[in-house]
């Protein structure tokens, strides 16, 4: 899969991808991740990339332009699955999303910042608009590194234990039930018996019954209760 991430600060994201998993995704060819900077496709003589809005309300727009050469020219390049925009008022980004995007091959983010963006890039390019929740970041920059993050981990071969991907809270509308390591008693504080027990069964069960608790207790509205 190809990412290409195009925003004013790539440098707040570079050492994003550069570290632990999402640098391992590269590594082994599984992930591309391109940041490009908006302020190099502007034909602006100071490099501006915003605007006052028309009708004088408060705040300055991204101009349509460098945001237009910057997609046209990568589209020029390959076909894209989708050319995504990551805004406060976009779908609120959730795992079967994640799931979704996992499965393309290449993908466009693009990150807002100011008050907005020029409407007309949203409707002549954007094929979705993302938010990663029900709050305002200063820029969309965080919110495709989250996006980025949770689709390239669930790409075949990244995670090397896929199990654990699977496994993760969310890939069944289920919280994930706690887990433990050694040792099993650290100041009198001791892992629950079962997971002693080597009843492999048993230890499945006590894990659904913990993640339905867990599930029931902090997110009954992915039991539909
Ligand atoms: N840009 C600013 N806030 C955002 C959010 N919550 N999600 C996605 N992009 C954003």
């Amino acid at each position: 899969m190809r990412i290409d991430i195009i925003t004013i600060f790539p440098e707040m994201i570079e050492g994003f991808f550069n570290c632990s998993i999402m640098k391992r995704a590269q590594t082994k060819g599984l992930a591309e991740i391109h940041l490009h900077n908006l302020r190099d496709w502007t034909t602006d003589k100071h490099r501006r990339v915003d605007d006052y809005p028309f009708g004088g309300t408060a705040g300055m727009v991204m101009k349509v332009e460098p945001v237009d050469r910057c997609i046209t020219s990568l589209k020029a390049e390959r076909d894209y699955d989708e050319v995504i925009f990551l805004t406060p008022d976009g779908e609120q980004f959730n795992q079967p999303m994640a799931n979704t995007l996992s499965l393309a091959t290449n993908v466009i983010m693009l990150c807002g910042h100011f008050k907005g963006i020029d409407y007309r890039i949203r409707e002549h390019f954007i094929t979705k608009e993302i938010s990663i929740g029900d709050y305002v970041l200063t820029g969309g920059e965080l919110a495709a590194a989250v996006v980025a993050d949770s689709i390239v981990r669930i790409i075949p071969g990244v995670i090397s234990d896929e199990q654990s991907a699977l496994s993760d809270s969310f890939q069944d509308n289920l919280l994930a039930p706690p887990v433990y390591t050694r040792p099993a008693e650290y100041k009198g504080w001791r892992v629950p018996d079962i997971l002693l027990s080597g009843h492999e069964a048993k230890i499945r069960d006590w894990e659904l019954q913990q993640a339905l608790e867990r599930t029931r207790a902090l997110r009954p509205d992915l039991l539909g209760e």
